[in-house]
């Protein structure tokens, strides 16, 4: 495995390997890896002849410094699970070689990007297509892996590929969970003890709220999710939406014309740690 630092040299590496005809699958990443990130990692390897991770904490994407500054960095300890992983190349840049001067462009991702994250969240979107569209054009994979977790941002680097004419393969991986159920994730590491205790009720109240479908309104369903989660302690509820899968817009009946299966979002504070996790329901 190789680590490289500079776009030069990457884009050297990866356009040595396209010319021998090899495919390349492309993970991105911010890092503090988990066994989320590694079943990107090991789809891409099953299905591409070459495997590039990048890891880089995307200042862009970032709409609160704090957020930033407490984001894991755990270079070492990622570059030993990639290795293990098989990984081929490793790219972990500076800021100042990904951004030598400040990224200006604004991207018309439009309905799908101005929802849920996208409102919460005002610029995290086009930070994530600055830095997505960045890698693509240095790598030029034949597939890019994403975690079906931020579900949401497969959506919107969809949008990008296509304003940006991008010609890929976008694969989508289901979901990593702890055996309680909690996503994986790198924000993990910041619950507390007694926090961690709790979170896996999102999913468990997630899953238990498929049942509940079969005899409720979808408003119905939304607002008692809303409910069990903000009962327990620490849990706050940001936002629930339950939307059509591929336009992110959020439906009000089950019934309504929409793209099965309806996914429900949504974002948790555990503390001050911001969750987010997702469900497919059968309809
Ligand atoms: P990061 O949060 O590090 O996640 C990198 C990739 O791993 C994303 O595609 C994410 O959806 C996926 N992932 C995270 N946790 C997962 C889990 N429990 N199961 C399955 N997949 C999981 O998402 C980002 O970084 C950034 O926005 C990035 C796309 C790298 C752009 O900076």
């Amino acid at each position: 495995m190789e680590i490289i630092r500079s776009v030069a040299e990457l884009r050297s590496k990866v356009s040595g390997i396209k010319n021998e005809g090899k495919t390349v699958g492309l993970v991105p990443t911010m890092g503090a890896l988990h066994d989320g990130h590694l079943s990107l990692v090991n789809r891409a390897r099953k299905e591409n002849d070459a495997v590039v991770v990048s890891v880089f904490v995307n200042p862009t994407q970032f709409n609160n410094k704090k957020d930033l500054e407490t984001y894991p960095r755990t270079e070492e300890a990622d570059a030993e699970l990639l290795r293990g992983a098989g990984v081929d190349y490793v790219f972990m840049p500076s800021v100042e070689e990904v951004y030598p001067e400040p990224d200006t462009r604004q991207f018309a991702l439009g309905p799908v990007a101005d929802v849920m994250e996208g409102a919460m969240r005002p610029g995290h979107f086009n930070g994530v297509a600055q830095i997505v569209s960045k890698l693509f054009d240095m790598v030029r994979p034949t597939r890019a892996y994403f975690g079906e977790k931020d579900f949401q941002q497969i959506a919107v680097i969809r949008r990008m590929v296509e304003l940006e004419g991008f010609d890929l393969e976008i694969v989508a991986c289901p979901i990593k969970r702890h055996d309680d159920g909690l996503a994986m994730s790198s924000r993990n590491v910041r619950l507390t003890p007694e926090q961690r205790a709790v979170a896996p009720a999102i999913h468990r109240i997630l899953a238990a709220s498929v049942g509940w479908a079969d005899t409720l309104s979808l408003e119905q369903v939304r607002q008692r999710v809303i409910d069990k989660i903000n009962a327990e302690p620490f849990m706050e509820v940001e936002y629930y939406q339950i939307v059509d899968p591929l336009t992110m817009q959020p439906l009000t009946s089950w019934d309504g014309p929409h793209t099965a299966p309806a996914v429900g979002c949504v974002t948790v504070y555990c503390g001050d740690v911001r969750l987010i996790d997702n469900i497919k329901y059968n309809k």
